[in-house]
């Protein structure tokens, strides 16, 4: 396996921070790291054409020189679940076309950080949902999961509907930690729940908030000081 999926329980969970993060700091370990975020809706405008945001931070994270049709093949205006996006502008999602740029990838990196799109539910393509594709690309997952009240629900729920499509999940990172008594007793309730390990607890990050500050860098050095990389380095070729 040379490629791992970053999920997560929601939408605007953490995901790019994760995905940026674990991707930069497995490079400076001295990996060959290559990145995709294989649909992007909600895609910005610049120069007169789409581009992933996500993409671009997680490209900035590695140096990626990875054409931009591989690292993010689908490119959609609205901020919706991908295959609401894609009716509404008349496009068709080709997953094949997703899985061809996958393994072009796969060859040319010791590892390929892939960000999905919302949670693992999210359909992209009538009933093909995130978890298909994580399936389809044949990857193991990381969950990233919010750190507060409710989490353990979402977070749980996740896992087992994982389990249910044969999906191997590598682990759990719990992000945006603030210290409340919910945040601090979750990762244990979680861990003895599923039986999946919390590989990092990542805090809240004041300095991310900044503007003028460069995500991918903070990124990078969160997910180094907080994340156990050692349970990741398993799957790389
Ligand atoms: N630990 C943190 N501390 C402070 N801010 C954070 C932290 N993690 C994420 N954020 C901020 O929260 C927002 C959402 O994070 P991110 O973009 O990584 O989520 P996502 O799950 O990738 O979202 P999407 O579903 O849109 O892809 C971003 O503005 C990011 O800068
Ligand atoms: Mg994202």
């Amino acid at each position: 396996m040379t490629g791992i999926f970053i999920t997560g329980t929601d939408t605007d969970i953490g995901k790019t921070v994760v995905a940026a993060g674990l991707a930069g700091s497995l490079m400076d370990k001295g990996y060959n790291v290559g990145v995709m975020k294989p649909v992007q809706s909600g895609a910005e405008m610049k120069n007169g054409t789409l581009y992933s945001q996500d993409a671009e931070v997680m490209i900035k994270a590695v140096g990626s020189s990875d054409e931009m049709e591989l690292i993010c093949p689908v490119l959609l205006r609205e901020a919706l679940a991908p295959s609401v996006a894609a009716e509404l502008e008349g496009k068709q999602l080709d997953l094949e076309q997703i899985r061809n740029a996958y393994m072009e990838l796969e060859k040319r990196h010791d590892l390929v950080v892939v960000e999905g799109a919302g949670g693992i539910a999210v359909p992209l393509k009538d009933k093909f949902l995130i978890a298909d594709l994580i399936l389809y690309l044949g990857i193991p997952a990381i969950i990233v999961a919010r750190a507060g009240l409710g989490t353990i629900n979402h977070t749980f729920l996740t896992i087992e509907y994982a389990r249910k499509c044969g999906i191997s999940v590598v682990g759990v990172i719990i992000n945006n930690y603030k210290g409340g008594i919910a945040e601090q007793t979750n990762p244990q309730v979680l861990s003895k729940l599923t039986g999946i390990p919390v590989l990092g607890i990542i805090p809240h990050c004041h300095t991310m908030e900044t503007e003028g500050v460069t995500p991918e860098v903070e990124a990078i050095s969160l997910v180094r000081e907080h994340v156990k990389l050692e349970s990741v380095i398993p799957f790389i070729k």
